[in-house]
């Protein structure tokens, strides 16, 4: 890992404390912006290139910090899986889940522990795929379980076990039907009213439900999530004093934009807490609360770098085309999603006054576009004026951004970079085009191109 201290070169544009870091889109979306985390933005670029992710790891503590409150955080790692990133929240004493046999690895990788109580590692899924059920029984990991399926399976590698359920109460929602985890046409979870069947399989093979989990969606609200609490009383109860943990699941919501409003989280704990309370006057024994937000944890502390490399007009619309593209973010393609985006002119430019721009990045696609809404349609966005070689910054990139990337067009994956007091580290490089296409080979090696003709 590079580290290359750097003294900050200014204070930062963003406050400490919880007021500030709730502005923190909205304070720079639409404007000019040169520094994140003291850090000159055209400087990072002359010195790693574009495109790049970075990271603000200040923010990143801050926002755990805020849920300080919840007895267990796990962070949903499918939001920013990167090395250090988890290393970072594990130093916050933050825990993870993992969804697959990659991100079992991860965790093990950076010294989360299989086996502990409440365990650091859990796999929620909705299925087994042989290699992370092989992993899961290697390492005798805890398993919340989203489908019936799941119960045998475990049963015949980890005789014996613990398990959760992930149960879904029949509703969900999301900022897109897309993340929307709840109700008839999700595939995720066990279906409410299957939770008593469950408890007997579970029974009959010998494992002992001890937790219960939900998560409707990601994106969603406090009112939404409101009625999730009614719904885990009600199945706690069905499952009996063996309940150990209930899981409130992720999903709280992240500002991106002026207008929308973060959440009460004062009032979300009160709400899981009489909840828990309740479990535990009838059980007789204490309640584990866990909450497992990614989004929350991280999309704040992102940014993506890249540089125009064309501006240009079709009909009435003012193109900015840069040089990174759905396959390095692709929240805006697949859910029309709005990230804060800023622009940082060229050393000893100054930007123009605002105008009205289409961004889109380099792809051979008609749907590479950064301003777009759900269902494709192509909007404007106020930015302002830029040249070929200034900085895009796009930002609250840092949840389901680079984890979401791709080789598409044989782009390779952008680097990453962590901004920490003044120290700058790259946590991943970019990808050499060289390895990008060294797990394949081509069959026609020997074959003489002229020969193939005659
Ligand atoms: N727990 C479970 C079981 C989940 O499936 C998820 C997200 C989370 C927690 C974390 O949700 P969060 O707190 O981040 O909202 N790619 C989409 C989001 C997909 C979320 C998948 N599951 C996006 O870019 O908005």
């Amino acid at each position: 890992m590079l580290v290359w201290p750097v003294g900050r070169l200014a204070c930062g544009l963003l406050g400490i404390g919880n007021e500030g870091y709730r502005m923190i889109a909205t304070q720079y979306d639409g404007k000019v912006l040169t520094e994140v985390a003291g850090f000159s933005l055209n400087q990072l670029v002359a010195g790693y290139g574009s495109p790049i992710y970075l990271y603000d790891a200040a923010l990143i503590r801050q926002r755990c910090q805020d849920l300080k409150a919840f007895e267990t955080v796990r962070f949903a790692q499918k939001a920013c899986s990167n090395l250090s990133i988890l290393g970072l929240l594990k130093q916050q004493g933050v825990v993870v889940d993992a969804v697959s046999a990659g991100e079992i690895l991860r965790a093990l990788a950076v010294g989360y522990s299989p086996t502990s109580d409440p365990p650091e590692i859990v796999y929620t899924s909705d299925i087994f795929d042989r290699e992370a059920l092989e992993m899961v029984a290697e390492h005798r990991l805890h398993c919340n379980l989203g489908s019936p399926d799941m119960i045998e399976q475990l049963a015949a590698v980890q005789p014996g076990a613990e398990i959760t359920l992930r149960i879904n109460p029949g509703f969900g929602h999301g900022h897109s039907q897309k993340t929307n985890t709840g109700g008839p046409q999700s595939k995720h979870g066990i279906w409410h009213e299957q939770l008593p069947e469950c408890l007997e399989r579970a029974a009959a093979c010998g494992l002992t439900v001890v937790g219960l989990h939900m998560h409707i969606g990601s994106g969603t609200d406090l009112e939404h999530l409101a009625q999730v609490c009614q719904a885990m009383d009600q199945c706690a109860r069905m499952v009996g004093p063996s309940l150990k943990t209930i899981s409130a699941g992720g999903g709280l919501p992240t500002v991106y934009r002026a207008g929308q409003s973060g959440m009460d989280l004062a009032a979300y704990y009160q709400l899981w807490d009489e909840v828990r309370g309740g479990l535990e006057a009838t059980f007789g024994h204490s309640v584990h609360l866990e909450l497992e937000p990614g989004r929350y944890l991280v999309a704040e502390s992102g940014y993506l770098l890249t540089e125009i490399r064309a501006v240009k007009r079709m009909g009435d619309n003012l193109f900015y085309l840069v040089d990174a593209g759905f396959n390095n973010l692709a929240r805006p393609i697949l859910y029309g999603a709005y990230h804060p985006m800023a622009i940082c002119p060229a050393p000893g430019r100054a930007a123009g006054p605002n105008q009205d721009v289409v961004v889109g990045g380099p792809l051979c696609e008609s749907g590479d576009i950064f301003t777009q809404e759900d269902g494709g349609v192509v909007s404007r966005r106020s930015l302002p004026g830029a040249e070929v070689g200034d900085l895009l910054v796009i930002g609250c990139t840092g949840a389901y951004g680079s984890v979401m990337a791709s080789n598409y067009n044989s782009k390779p994956l952008a680097a990453e970079i962590l901004l920490d007091e003044g120290q700058l580290r790259i946590i991943r490089r970019r990808q050499p085009l060289e390895e990008m296409i060294a797990s394949e080979r081509s069959v026609w090696e020997a074959t003489e191109p002229a020969a193939a003709l005659r």
